[in-house]
């Protein structure tokens, strides 16, 4: 299926953060025991995948599907060439994450500022001013620290959320010292025009080489929006092995898009990974299994597969 070169204008790789140990079990009903969580890490590593975001540092109980992060990345350890990050919602959550070992984090904003209230409790400007120490922090151990911004393209609770809001709050994480910032459409309602007004708009402060994409696929739009993104030239891109994930503070919004799909796509275009497809397939294998229904991935529901 691999094509010899990208299409002109395509880079010849792109960057895959795989978010499905974290976005993905986060939001499952029920809770995914460490060994499973360290089975499916290790089938990703094993299929290629060096940028895994694996637990978070939150309250447990606010969300008990992350207790244990800690443990977790303990019992990883470190990996040659592999960056295992986790959430990090303030400094009480550093700490546990230093001590853990995490060798990235990322702190979570909103552009929308009901959702910001209902997902960390404070409104959008405390969350800034309470990211900035954890910033400071965390770059004074050198830990490199991403910055997410959710409802890029909407929220649960607003509805509308102006370009220009997330332009801001993405501006103001990028300034604070966040070396990338990811912009989440935590409910996937985006198309390819507002993705590309979006990225548009938010690389005029940030560097387009430090702006990702991270797209729920709700309404089944996320693949012709990572497209619209990579057309517009991003190169980061977060997905979830088996399209597993959601919010638990977004409702009805369903997982990332599928790690597989994006993949086949970009092989398909000639544009490099470093992930092997029959290997992440068999990670959404393994996970699908062990939650006890087939894995979102339309490539892997192509390929027959079925949980174990
Ligand atoms: P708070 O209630 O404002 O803070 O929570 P608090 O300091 O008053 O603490 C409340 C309780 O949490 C206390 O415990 C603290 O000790 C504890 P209690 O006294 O009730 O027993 N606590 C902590 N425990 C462990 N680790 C910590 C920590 N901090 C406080 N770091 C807080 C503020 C942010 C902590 C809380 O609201 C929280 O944990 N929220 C969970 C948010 C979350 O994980 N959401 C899902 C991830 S975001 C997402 O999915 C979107 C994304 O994927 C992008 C996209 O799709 O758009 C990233
Ligand atoms: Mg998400």
């Amino acid at each position: 299926m691999k094509t010899a070169a990208p299409l002109a204008g395509l880079p010849a790789s792109v960057e895959i953060v795989e978010v499905g140990p974290r976005d993905g079990l986060q939001n499952e009903p029920g809770i995914v025991d460490l060994d499973t969580r360290l089975g499916l890490i290790e089938r990703l590593l094993a299929a290629g995948l060096r940028r895994i975001e694996v637990g978070a540092f939150v309250s447990p109980k606010r969300v008990p599907q992350m207790a244990g992060s800690g443990e977790l990345v303990k019992r990883l350890g470190r990996r040659e060439g592999v960056r295992f990050s986790a959430l990090v919602p303030n400094l009480r959550g550093l700490e546990a994450a230093i001590e853990a070992g995490v060798e990235e984090i990322a702190v979570f904003g909103a552009a929308s500022e009901t959702f910001s209230r209902r997902n960390i409790n404070c409104s959008i400007g405390e969350s800034l001013e309470r990211f900035r120490p954890v910033v400071e922090r965390a770059r004074a151990h050198g830990l490199p620290v991403r910055g997410y911004v959710s409802c890029v393209a909407g929220c649960p609770y607003e509805g509308e959320v102006p370009v220009a809001r997330v332009v801001e709050v993405g501006a103001a994480l990028f300034e604070m010292g966040c070396s990338e910032v990811s912009l989440g459409d935590t409910i996937g309602t985006g198309t390819p025009r507002r993705i590309a007004e979006l990225v548009r708009a938010c690389s005029a402060g940030i560097p387009i080489d430090r702006l990702g994409l991270h797209l729920h696929d709700t309404y089944g739009q996320a693949l012709a929006n990572y497209l619209a993104g990579l057309l517009c030239g991003v190169r980061i891109f977060d997905a979830s092995v088996a399209g597993l994930g959601g919010c638990p503070y977004a409702p009805g919004a369903s997982g990332n898009l599928a790690t597989e799909d994006l993949l086949y796509m970009l092989e398909g275009m000639g544009i490099a990974t470093g992930v092997d497809l029959d290997a992440l397939v068999a990670a959404g294998r393994f996970v699908t299994g062990a939650l006890g229904r087939p894995p979102a991935s339309r490539v892997a529901t192509a390929r027959g597969v079925t949980p174990d």
